[in-house]
């Protein structure tokens, strides 16, 4: 094989893969370094595609269970069959990251096996699992390496008892009692489907609110809507260490207003408190700069502190730790290689939690906006008060529009609905074309649709929304 290439991406998540697919239709002579044996990173094997087969089929049980009965459906007794469960989650993950293989076929992407190391800004280095060593050079090298979970001081995931989302996503059985500390995406998504599955679920959170970063009213709203759904929450907590005592887990943690020591057992402990960015060299000494967070600082052209390396998605200085924000990188990287004006907006980012309801929002939080003293209008919508949701039985949550007082710009929209991770598209698109509330309100929304709740909460904007 011809050891030289154009491009040479290390890590084949949606960031790395996405880099490689465009710069090879950029007609880059392309490569990508995987140490994993599936291609698709920790999205496609551990991540977004299995928390979603199981965030589906578990509300589908749920459904059978709880819901079925009330349209008019009766089932004899519906039992869960885990295995098989788990057995469709791992069939959409295997066919998904061979359709990455087959894209890196059709686009004639070399596949580097083994673990990828830059040795200066023209080489890189393969070690494959056998520890063979290749060298390759190459004009241009981005680093898509992506993050893995972090930890708590003190505490060593062994993902038989405390695990990381890894360990979560494979259960053998549904354990009694699960705490998850941590009340942000991963938490939030597992208890979901853990609770559903029959487990007791607790989580603990050190905020004295759950999924930070997005709008408070959001937050509150969900809290309410989960602790309905049986989840139970110790917010404002610390947990202060683990012990495994008879193969279960004692957590001890700390109330920060009250300073109670609490403890609790339980048989499995999931971490869910962030991810931390994957570095599996001393870049430094290459003379690539970290910031304090250890991630890699590139510039608005994705460049690292040295001419010729990129870096790109959740090992980066820049935006949120979400896929689709890497796959946006990938693209723009590989077209600012190419001379091109590739480009990320990173105001309209859209992210959604997969949960039932579901959590979107893209734009700034009520509260950013305060702080920064940006002037504004808010249009809020509840569900209960939209057709299709009615009929559905899904009554729960809101769309909140938020526009600037004076142009009527939209700034923020977030909600909480049934569809929402599929709705927010509608607004990260208006966002983008720098759409104003009355653009929304005036824009023919189909009936009966969950998406007339986002016309009407423009409308509300201006305090005319029809049907509330
Ligand atoms: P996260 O940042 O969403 O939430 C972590 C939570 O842990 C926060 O609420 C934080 O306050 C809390 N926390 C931190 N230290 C704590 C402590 N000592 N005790 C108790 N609570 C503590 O991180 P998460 O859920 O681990 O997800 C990691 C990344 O993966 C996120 O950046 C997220 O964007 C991404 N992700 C995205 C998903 C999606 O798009 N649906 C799904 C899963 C992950």
């Amino acid at each position: 094989m011809d050891n030289n290439f154009d491009v040479i991406v290390i890590g084949s998540g949606p960031g790395g893969y996405v880099a490689a697919i465009r710069s090879s239709q950029l007609g880059f002579k392309t490569a990508c370094v995987e140490s994993r044996k599936t291609l698709g990173g920790t999205c496609l094997n551990v991540g977004c595609i299995p928390s979603k087969s199981l965030l589906n089929a578990s509300e589908m049980f749920h459904k059978a269970q709880k819901e079925f009965k009330n349209l008019g459906i009766e089932t004899s007794a519906i039992k869960l069959n885990l295995s098989t469960m788990m057995g469709n989650k791992n069939k959409s993950v295997l066919t998904l990251t061979k359709g990455v293989e087959f894209l890196f076929k059709k686009n004639k992407i070399t596949h580097l096996k083994g673990t990828g190391t830059i040795q200066n800004k023209n080489t890189i280095l393969v070690t494959d699992e056998s520890n063979n060593k290749n060298t390759y050079k190459t004009k241009n090298i981005i680093i898509a390496t992506g993050s893995s979970p972090a930890s708590l001081p003190g505490i060593k995931i062994d993902e038989k008892i405390i695990v990381s989302s890894t360990g979560a996503l494979s259960f053998e059985k549904a354990p009694k009692e699960l705490v998850v500390i941590g009340g942000g995406y991963i938490g939030l998504e597992l208890s979901s489907v853990w609770k559903r599955l029959g487990s007791n679920v607790k989580v603990i959170e050190y905020l004295d609110h759950i999924i930070p970063g997005m709008d408070r009213d959001v937050s509150n709203e969900f809290l309410k809507i989960l602790t309905k759904q049986g989840i139970n929450f110790e917010l404002d907590s610390k947990v202060t260490g683990i012990r495994i005592i008879n193969g279960k887990a004692v957590i001890d943690f700390t109330n920060n207003k009250t300073n109670k020591k609490n403890k609790i057992e339980c048989d499995k402990v999931l971490i869910a408190v962030g991810r931390k960015p994957n570095i599996n060299q001393d870049i430094n000494k290459l003379g690539i700069k970290l910031n304090n967070n250890k991630k890699i600082v590139v510039n608005e052209k994705f460049e690292t502190s040295i001419k010729n390396i990129y870096a790109i998605g959740d090992v980066i200085n820049k935006g949120p730790m979400l896929a689709h924000k890497a796959e946006d990188e990938g693209i723009a990287v590989a077209e600012i290689i190419a001379g091109q004006a590739g480009h990320v907006n990173y105001n309209v980012i859209p992210a959604v939690i997969y949960t039932s309801p579901e959590v979107a929002m893209v734009g700034k939080t009520e509260e950013n906006l305060k702080k920064e003293k940006i002037k504004y209008k808010i249009g809020k919508f509840p569900f209960l008060a939209n057709s299709r949701a009615k009929v559905n039985n899904e009554p729960e949550g809101f769309v909140k529009i938020i526009a600037d007082a004076q142009t009527d710009k939209v700034l923020s929209v977030s909600m909480i609905s049934a569809v929402a991770g599929t709705m927010i598209a509608e607004l990260a698109l208006a966002m983008e074309f720098g759409a104003s509330s009355e653009d929304i309100a005036r824009t023919c929304h189909a009936h009966p649709t969950h998406s007339e709740a986002i016309k009407e909460a423009a409308m509300a904007v201006d305090k005319r929304p029809i049907h509330f």
